[in-house]
Order: structure tokens, then sequence, then C-alpha cells
């Protein structure tokens, strides 16, 4: 197996560990209360939670946000991913495609995902860092290679920064990134992996030609925590540890875009817990709302825990839009709040 495969397991085995959550920030969404409806005048089962989200029409609001790929574990948490994908209308993002663009296989990055996942929204993904080696034709064999309705490139300085051996040289990234927008025929999605977007970026981003954003913000599992778990070298790992907490609340990214940039396509992920977060992230202007950690804890044991994950995340996220009389998730994207703050 290759370094970068070997790293890529690694990553699966610390979020399983249970100990690379952040610490002391969270996602934000505890601060945020809505106004409770004592007369909703609908249907708790009529509530309709299907969503738009780049031509494509969800059954639900939900992103299983990009994990595996590139090791021999991931074809088949690929498959349970994209059997509930199916299931629920939802969308779902592969993990990175690198090490099936450098030659190393395709683990969890083929075709067969298609097969299994006919009609999902379904997402491609690189490392923004790749962008030096590869340009748009590279970028068009990552969406080929599986099928995908767009490309998610994700920014991960701080992570990169954080490993042995990562990838350092960040300058000249973002005219790289402008030339795959403008050639590449699908959508590009640009996230972060867990420390956040600011609204400075995302008007950046927007300039280059990026579709949408998915603000992965901080609050949920913790990349500086993933990389020190995974660290040989101590001085490292103290380095890491010391960035656990970095970044920009979830809740606080998505508040934040959303004040400069009304019509951009959203997706708030990092730290979501349950569906009352989730309906949280959509009133803040998320359109989709993704997890990881959590589905990776859930899908590792079949696709009944994972099922059993979504039903309650979808019956919570009923509940908001029921007890704040919001017939849909437009609806809800307005609902009142107690305290903006
Ligand atoms: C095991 C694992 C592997 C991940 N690999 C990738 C990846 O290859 N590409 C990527 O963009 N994000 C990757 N992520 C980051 C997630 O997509 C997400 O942004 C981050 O974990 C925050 O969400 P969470 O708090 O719900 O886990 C990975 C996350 C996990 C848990």
């Amino acid at each position: 197996m290759s370094q970068i495969s070997k790293r890529k397991q690694g990553h699966i085995e610390a979020v399983l560990s249970g100990q690379v959550n952040a610490k002391s920030v969270d996602a934000g969404f505890d601060r945020v209360r809505f106004e409770h409806c004592a007369l909703p005048e609908l249907d708790l089962q009529d509530i309709d939670l299907s969503v738009e989200f780049l031509g494509k029409t969800l059954q639900r609001p939900f992103l299983i946000s990009s994990m595996t790929g590139g090791h021999p574990d991931a074809a088949g948490i690929n498959a349970v991913l994209a059997e509930a994908a199916q299931t629920l209308g939802i969308a779902l993002g592969v993990g990175s495609q690198r090490v099936a663009l450098s030659g190393g296989g395709f683990q969890g990055t083929d075709r067969s995902l298609r097969r299994i996942a006919p009609n999902v929204a379904l997402y491609g993904n690189v490392g923004a860092a790749q962008l030096r080696e590869y340009g748009p034709d590279q970028m068009q064999r990552a969406v080929d290679m599986i099928g995908a309705d767009a490309l998610i490139i994700h920014l991960n300085p701080l992570q990169e920064a954080l490993q042995a051996n990562g990838d350092t040289r960040w300058s000249g990234l973002l005219s790289r990134l402008e030339q795959v927008c403008v050639q590449l025929p699908v959508p590009v999605i640009i996230k972060e992996v867990g420390f956040g977007i600011s609204a400075t970026v995302a008007m950046r981003l927007v300039g280059c030609g990026v579709s949408a954003v998915d603000v992965a913000g901080a609050g949920g599992t913790s990349w500086s925590a993933v990389e020190g778990w995974l660290s040989e070298d101590s001085q490292r790992a103290e380095m890491a540890e010391m960035y656990r907490d970095w970044g920009i609340p979830t809740a606080t990214a998505l508040r934040q875009i959303r004040a400069v940039l009304p019509e951009l396509p959203l997706i708030g992920s990092g730290g979501i817990r349950h569906g009352l977060d989730a309906a949280k992230a959509i009133r803040l202007g998320a359109q989709l709302v993704g997890q990881a950690g959590p589905l990776l804890r859930a899908a590792i044991d079949g696709i009944e825990p994972l099922m059993a994950h979504f039903a309650a995340l979808e019956q919570g996220l009923r509940l908001a839009c029921f007890a704040t009389g919001s017939g849909d998730l437009a609806t809800l994207g307005k609902a009142k709040l107690l305290d903006e703050g």
C-alpha cells in the first residue's frame, strides 16, 4: 500500500477512535434559537424536505461529506454510503481521488458507485494542493472516473502544514482554480475540511467561478487532532494539539458568507450533530447539510445503523419545521429566531 493510501486508512482509524473532535470550540448552533410556533397549521408528515441543488432535486437536504477513497477499506464503506444515498435521495461526496489520479488504483472511487446510486447527486473530490500538479484535464478525469455531477475541491492548508511531508506551497493556487472552473463542464464546489471558509475567501472563490461553497467549519472532526493522532513525532503531535480547536465555527461561517453572498449555493457542514443543528444550518443560509465523522461511525457497522442515523437526522429536522410552522425548507430558511446573536 502506498504512503498516501496508508495515511487515508489512518484517517479512518483516527476518526473511529473517538478522540479527534474539537474540544473547546463547538459549531455554534446551541446559541441559535428558533421562535416556537404553537399553532403550526400543518401536518408533520406533509412537510416537504426536498431541495434543489446545482440543478438536481434531492428528496432530503443532506450530503454525505467527502470521506473515503484510495485505500483498501474504501470500496466497502463507499458502497454502503452509496446505497443509503440512493434510498434517501440525498447527495454523496467521495473522498479524495488523488490516489486514483496518480495511478494507485480506484479503491472506492470508480463507476461501481453509479451502479449502486444511479440517481444521486454525486460529487468527486480532489485537494487544491493537487492543482499545482494537475490541471483541468485531470479534474475531468476525476469527474469521469465516477460519473460525477460536480467536483469538490478541498482547501486544507493547515492540515497539510501539520502533516509530515504535507504540501505547504499554496501560492498561486487561485489562478489554477480559476482555470479549472472555466474549463470544467460540471460545477466546482469548494470546501474546507473542518476549519471553515470565511466571507472574504468565499468572495474570492465566487470571483474565480466557483459554483458553491461548503463551509466545513470548526466544531466537529478536527483535522489538527487527526494529524496529531497519526503523528509519530512528539513535537509535531504537540503542535497539532495546539491547533485542535482552530477555525471558524460552522454557524459563524454560514452567517458571515450568507450576509455578503445572498445567492451563493451553500452547504453547512462541520460538527453537525443532529437534525436540529441541520435545521439551524438551513436557517443560517445552507441549502444542504453535510456530515462526515458521524456517518463514518454509523456506516462502519453497515447499512442498518446508517439508515437509523439518517432517520433520526430527518426526524430532528422535520420537528424543527413543524415547531416553527414551516411547511418546506424555504420557509424554514426564513423562520423567526429568538436571538440573532
Ligand atoms: C475519515 C474521513 C476522511 C475524510 N477525507 C476527506 C477527503 O478525502 N476530502 C475532503 O474534502 N474531506 C475529507 N474529510 C473531511 C470531511 O468531509 C468534513 O469536511 C469534516 O470531517 C468535517 O465534518 P464532520 O465534523 O461532520 O466530520 C474526511 C473526513 C473523515 C471523517
